[in-house]
């Protein structure tokens, strides 16, 4: 495929030359177009020995074959990476002025942009409202991630990592729809643990592979996301806002939290159903003579909570929960759906070799309401996609 990365004036433009690479290096054809303050940051060599095409930033260069109206003409995709406040700004506005600007008025393609700017900027209501503007054209913006920015400050802003902006493009080239455009939606991930002492606890095999596809798929068929992270230690796909969690209750606050101006919450954790009734506060020794039994106590459980609050407060949030059994696996899921109150329920198999931790997952949809849906051993993306097709047209 065809593909335009223009890199905006920005210090995170050096992570732009990995995002090349990786596109290269799975077959695409990329034409780098740098603005003049991008090439202040990496230069143009740079760019020209790994995309193996000539790199141009004004409209004055080969004029005869029109490149300020060809590049973004012949694009299957252009990807803004870093996007400074400034391309966004000219973006929204229509402005021209660079190779840059002219080709993203003249491509039909999809667009995406992966802003990089500090705090400040990002919030500024001038960037915010020309976010919006793009977007309701029709562009995909992913949200920068949060932490180290250039200096000292911490803060949204950073570019996410190069292979999580790819997997968005990858996504996008391969045709996601953009049917959760200006959506909000919270998906939990990973297995939640109830601490012993400070040093044991109890947990789960979860490993948050599906939650990540989940949120990963979400961001490229355009939702707002929420990916709440219970003790998991993949990357951070990008796009998705990440908040961590160790317990069930932290996990149960994280969620009703962001559930409430929620279009649809999947609960993807594993949720701990139990947990020690006191938790000792120094670690337990095996000197202090026969270990006390670990009296447990049940948990919460927050999926039936969000079925119950939906229909209290009438919100038409969708609500989506997950089932691990190993036995009597259909029977079981369609019970547990109408128990928890959820529109649909992903039911699968699980055993010490089945669907935890391995790339793979094989499931069935049970569908209020409706018909079940068998989704086929797959990656877990496509298991996700399928999940998200369903939970679509049931948005309010
Ligand atoms: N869940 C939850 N809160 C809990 C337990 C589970 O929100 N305390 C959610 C999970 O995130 C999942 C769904 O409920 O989406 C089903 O989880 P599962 O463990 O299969 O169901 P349980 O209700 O715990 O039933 P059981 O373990 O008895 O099969």
């Amino acid at each position: 495929m065809r593909v335009v990365l223009g890199v905006s004036g920005g210090i995170a433009a050096y992570k732009a030359c990995e995002l090349l690479r990786l596109f290269t290096e799975s077959g695409h054809e990329v034409r780098v177009v740098p603005t003049r303050d991008a090439l202040r940051f990496v230069g143009e060599p740079t760019w020209a020995a790994l995309s193996g095409n000539p790199v141009t930033t004004e409209v004055w260069e080969n004029v005869h074959e029109v490149p300020h109206v060809r590049i973004g003409q012949n694009a299957d995709l252009v990807i803004v990476a870093p996007a400074t406040a400034d391309v966004l700004a000219k973006a929204a506005q229509g402005l021209t002025g660079d190779l840059l600007t002219t080709t993203l008025l003249t491509a039909r393609c999809p667009v995406v942009f992966a802003p990089a700017m500090h705090t400040e900027m990002w919030d500024h209501p001038a960037t915010r409202a020309n976010v919006a503007t793009l977007r309701e054209r029709g562009a995909l913006v992913i949200d920068p991630a949060s932490g180290r920015l250039t200096g000292a400050d911490t803060g949204p802003g950073r570019l996410p990592d190069p292979e999580e902006i790819f997997e968005v493009c990858r996504r996008v080239l391969r045709g996601a729809p953009r049917d959760l455009a200006g959506r909000r939606v919270v998906v939990s991930a990973g297995g939640t643990r109830e601490a012993i002492d400070p040093v044991r606890f109890i947990g789960n095999r979860s490993s948050g592979l599906q939650g990540y596809a989940l949120a990963r798929t979400a961001v490229a068929r355009g939702a707002e996301v929420t990916l709440i992270a219970a003790n998991v230690t993949l990357p951070d796909p990008a796009g998705a806002k990440i908040v961590r969690v160790e317990s069930t209750e932290q996990l149960r606050e994280a969620v009703l939290s962001a559930a409430e101006d929620a279009d649809a919450v999947v609960m993807a954790a594993a949720v701990a159903d139990f947990r020690p009734v006191t938790r000792a506060t120094s670690k337990i020794k095996k000197t202090s003579g026969d270990p006390e039994a670990i009296r447990l106590t049940k948990n919460p459980d927050i999926l039936a909570e969000l079925g119950v609050r939906r229909t209290r407060a009438g919100n038409g949030a969708v609500i989506v929960g997950f089932a691990a059994e190993t036995d009597d696996v259909l029977a079981n899921g369609q019970a547990k759906l109408a128990r928890k109150g959820c529109d649909l329920l992903v039911v699968n198999q699980v055993g010490e070799h089945l669907a935890f931790g391995t790339p793979d997952n094989a499931a069935t949809i049970l569908v209020a309401g409706g018909e079940p849906v068998e989704v086929p051993r797959g990656p877990k993306e496509d298991l996700a996609d399928a999940l998200w097709s369903l939970v679509a047209p049931r948005l309010a």
